[in-house]
């Protein structure tokens, strides 16, 4: 042909053909081993409350509630229906039960332990996740306690995590999970949790590599936990340092991480790949954040792209970047889905 005779015909070599590689389903499966999207790969977040008024949306996160205690009741077993395996607890208090240090985060009538007790009574079968932090429960906002000039009492901060930890830890949650990011917290807990004998039946999934995200507006807006004054930059991760990333993953696991995370989870893939790289023994956790849910649902919603599409892609780039487990607030969604498809 005429583009040939200008051009000159180029003929690839045979080991440049990729097409012959993934030509059907079956071919394009086994060209993506271990990005599978399975019902047991995704976690949901769940915000409890302890008031009585039942379900009440986040504004910031269209199809996204907080629940009382019977509500949860009454949602879960639709969920648990389409596959659900796992939840990520999250306590919602009135700013009357809040006080500087977080005295209420360790108390055994807090909707978490109330929570707890609720599932493990009348859905044993799931796996109870628990996020462990003071910011929902301190007036200032902050996720550990303070000094007189408003920096971080590592010590104080670790102490209390740790008897948060235990709390939820003795109701029969399955797996601790600290989000606070202070030094230390995860070797205190896991001394802690034998100490008391539990360490055979908890784990603990540290938040290790825990960015200062601007992704996290909708969930404090959810939580009531945004700071007072200030920001977390003092705590959380910056931005732009792998190097702290990998010595907080490193630290955490020789204080005994059970299982690592990666926060937030779409701009953060690189670490994912890496962390995972550096402990590949350990299950690699990613949360797909509050910011990430709304973006992607407003984007949806404004035609951009359609939703079901876009999150089977995002969900397949976390898998392949290395990531065992996602929590997402789209995982009802998820669920129903992976139902249709089979
Ligand atoms: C509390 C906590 C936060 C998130 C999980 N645990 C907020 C924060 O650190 O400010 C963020 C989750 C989300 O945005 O969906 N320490
Ligand atoms: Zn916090």
């Amino acid at each position: 042909n005429d583009t040939a005779a200008t051009t000159g015909q180029y003929t690839p070599p045979a080991h440049h053909l990729l097409h012959s590689g993934y030509s059907n389903d079956t071919l394009r499966r086994w060209q993506s081993s271990n990005t599978e999207l399975h019902p047991h790969n995704f976690v949901l977040p769940l915000f409890v409350t302890e008031d009585v008024s039942g379900e009440i949306p986040v504004v910031s996160m269209p199809g996204v509630s907080r629940y009382s205690i019977p509500a949860l009741e009454q949602y879960l077993p639709s969920l648990l229906d389409d596959g659900l395996t796992s939840v990520l607890l999250f306590g919602v208090v009135p700013s009357a039960r809040k006080d500087s240090v977080g005295s209420y985060s360790c108390a055994a009538g807090s909707p978490v332990v109330l929570a707890i007790k609720m599932i493990k009574t009348k859905f044993p079968s799931l796996t109870v996740i628990c996020d462990v932090c003071l910011c929902a429960y301190t007036t200032h906002g902050h996720c550990g306690e303070l000094h007189e000039d408003g920096s971080i009492n590592n010590t104080a901060s670790v102490n209390r995590i740790t008897a948060q930890a235990l709390a939820y830890a003795k109701a029969g949650a399955d797996v601790v999970a600290p989000s606070d990011m202070m030094d230390g917290r995860v070797g205190a807990m896991k001394q802690a949790l034998q100490r008391e004998g539990l360490s055979g039946k908890v784990s603990v999934l540290s938040y290790a590599v825990k960015f200062s995200s601007s992704f996290y507006g909708p969930f404090r807006d959810a939580a009531e936990s945004a700071p007072a004054f200030g920001d977390r930059r003092c705590y959380q991760l910056p931005l732009g340092s792998s190097g702290l990333a990998h010595r907080a993953a490193a630290r955490d696991v020789a204080e005994g991480a059970d299982m690592l995370m990666v926060k937030p989870g779409m701009p953060y893939l690189d670490l994912v790949r890496s962390v995972k790289d550096a402990f590949p023994h350990l299950p690699m956790f990613i949360y797909q954040v509050s910011g990430e849910y709304a973006m992607l649902h407003h984007g949806a919603a404004a035609g951009v792209f359609d939703l079901r599409k876009i999150l089977s892609e995002v969900f397949t780039g976390m898998r392949r970047a290395g990531a065992d487990v996602i929590i997402s607030y789209y995982t009802p969604r998820v669920l129903r889905w992976l139902k249709e498809d089979h």
